[in-house]
């Protein structure tokens, strides 16, 4: 039996950090689904397509392959462009939409089929992998997250101010939890976990618990 753990979670919740290091510790793999979102978001907002047909004439010329922990598309790969806050948003914007979210979850669902991986998103638990051996809910207050992301944007060198970003994050809570198709929700056999009273250690040492109980894996980094 695979281990698939789905970690799903508001903007800067800490999810992807966590998701990262846990994969580390487990030695498996560890999908990122809101950089797909993210990538797909900025490419169609530079194609400037808004409806529907236009948008599915455009992903059916996308090629997004994901190749030893990076993404490319149609052969190029993806870096640090995608981590804006206006990445954020055109990810946010088109992740509304039902043609989108069908061609990501695709995706997303062939990567980890038959995996032990870490997967990290905002439907993963609800919708990619409904059937997850693990699903972890992490939230954060909106101020703890906005702190987070400011602060790893200035340590890349990404020129936002504070407010930009809790205005950011703000926003997309709005989007991603009021849209129609797989809204961020809590799934109902997910475990809760606050993040504004942990340390990172602390969330990573709760989730383990879970998995070495749940999944037949070993802990390959202390
Ligand atoms: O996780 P990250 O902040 O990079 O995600 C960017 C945006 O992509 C989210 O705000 C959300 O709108 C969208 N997303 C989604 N479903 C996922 C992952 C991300 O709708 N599984």
């Amino acid at each position: 039996m695979p281990c698939r753990i789905a970690i799903d979670g508001p903007a800067g919740s800490g999810k992807t950090t966590v998701a990262k290091i846990l994969a580390d510790k487990l030695g498996i793999y560890y999908l990122d689904t809101g950089a797909m979102y993210r990538i797909i978001g900025l490419y169609l907002d530079k194609k400037g397509v808004e409806n529907d047909s236009d948008i599915e004439r455009e992903l059916s010329t996308i090629k997004l392959e994901f190749i030893n922990g990076d993404f490319y598309i149609n052969g190029k790969r993806v870096g640090d462009e995608i981590r804006t806050p206006y990445a954020g948003i055109c990810a946010s914007k088109y992740a509304k939409k039902a043609i989108v979210r069908e061609f990501l979850t695709r995706i997303q669902q062939k990567i980890s089929k038959n995996e032990n991986i870490v997967v990290e998103g905002r439907d993963i638990g609800t919708v990619v992998i409904p059937d997850a051996e693990v699903k972890i809910f992490l939230v954060a207050s909106a101020e703890e997250r906005a702190k987070r992301r400011y602060k790893e944007l200035l340590e890349k060198g990404v020129k936002v101010s504070y407010e930009e970003v809790l205005n950011e994050i703000i926003l997309r809570d709005k989007q991603d939890t009021e849209r129609e198709i797989a809204p961020l929700r809590q799934p109902d056999d997910a475990i809760l976990i606050d993040s504004t009273k942990y340390t990172i250690e602390e969330v990573i040492n709760k989730i383990l618990e879970v998995v070495l109980e749940k999944c037949k894996l070993k802990l390959q980094k202390e």
